[in-house]
């Protein structure tokens, strides 16, 4: 329920050093991409770490054919080499696309079978993009929906779709890359717990049973974010910080009806 997210952390040494800390502070959970360009430095931290592979949660996604130059095999085939493992425990379609996303998904589940992969995902879908055209063409029900979700965006209606239909949320950018902390109503609700309105924030999405990825390079930021499980907010807190959305994604960006 809690990884430490890499996106933008391409210096090597820093992204290195950010796993190991991530590790030490009790992380098992770590979500990389192949657009971060930072895969071999996550591989690199997990073998100077020196934990047993049965601990550790690798989450990897791409890009995938018709929208990159490799097909979706060796797509994969390379993020096993970069990752230096024999098996990525989550990988995920990385953006729906108009044509292709569910050959590519079924390109996934095959190598599932094949046991490269433990778990297959998709990130980035709404609601409306699983009704109208992936669940039209495939049958196998993703594990994961990673999706920007926090305080100011919290894009319920595809986080009711996909509990329904039994699909676990991962949240990106859950802290909404920090624009949500300084909130009043996050201050406020963080003194009333002696917390840090980032640990108000985290705690909030896993008692909606989301599970979270805050991206950080600080070793403080890393260790405080993990301090989630030693407190609980109420229900009228819940309520308060639920009444904040406004459906404000940080990424405005939206590739399927701009771009691909
Ligand atoms: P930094 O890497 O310097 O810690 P998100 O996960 O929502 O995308 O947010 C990531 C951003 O929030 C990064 O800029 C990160 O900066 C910052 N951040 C992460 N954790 C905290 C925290 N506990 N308090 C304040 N800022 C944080």
């Amino acid at each position: 329920m809690l990884g430490l997210g890499i996106f933008e952390n391409k210096d090597p040494k820093q992204c290195v050093d950010s796993v190991l800390t991530a590790f030490e502070c009790g992380y098992r959970h770590i979500d990389t991409a192949e657009g971060y360009q930072n895969e071999d430095s996550l591989g690199d931290a997990i073998q100077a770490s020196k934990l047993d592979r049965d601990e550790l949660f690798a989450t990897t996604k791409a890009m995938l054919p018709p929208y990159c130059k490799l097909d979706t095999r060796s797509v994969v085939e390379k993020s096993l080499r970069l990752l230096k493992l024999d098996k990525i425990d989550l990988y995920l379609v990385h953006w729906p696309m108009r044509q292709g996303t569910e050959e590519a998904y079924n390109t996934l589940l095959q190598l599932k079978e094949e046991g490269k992969i433990r778990s297959v995902g998709v990130s980035n879908f709404t609601s409306d993009r699983f009704q109208q055209q992936f669940f039209r063409n495939v049958d196998t029900v993703p594990s994961v929906n990673q999706i920007e979700r926090h305080p100011f965006a919290r894009q319920q209606g595809t986080v009711d779709y996909c509990i329904e239909k039994g699909i676990q949320i991962v949240a990106y950018s859950p802290l909404a890359r920090s624009q949500s902390l300084g909130h009043p109503t996050l201050s406020e609700i963080a003194s009333s717990y002696s917390r840090t309105p980032a640990q108000i924030v985290l705690r909030w999405h896993l008692q909606h049973g989301v599970a979270i990825i805050p991206k950080s390079t600080n070793p403080a930021r890393i260790a405080e974010n993990a301090q989630l499980y030693d407190f609980q907010l109420d229900e009228s807190s819940m309520q308060a910080i639920d009444a904040l959305n406004r459906e404000d994604r940080v990424i405005k960006w939206r590739p399927e009806e701009n771009w691909f």
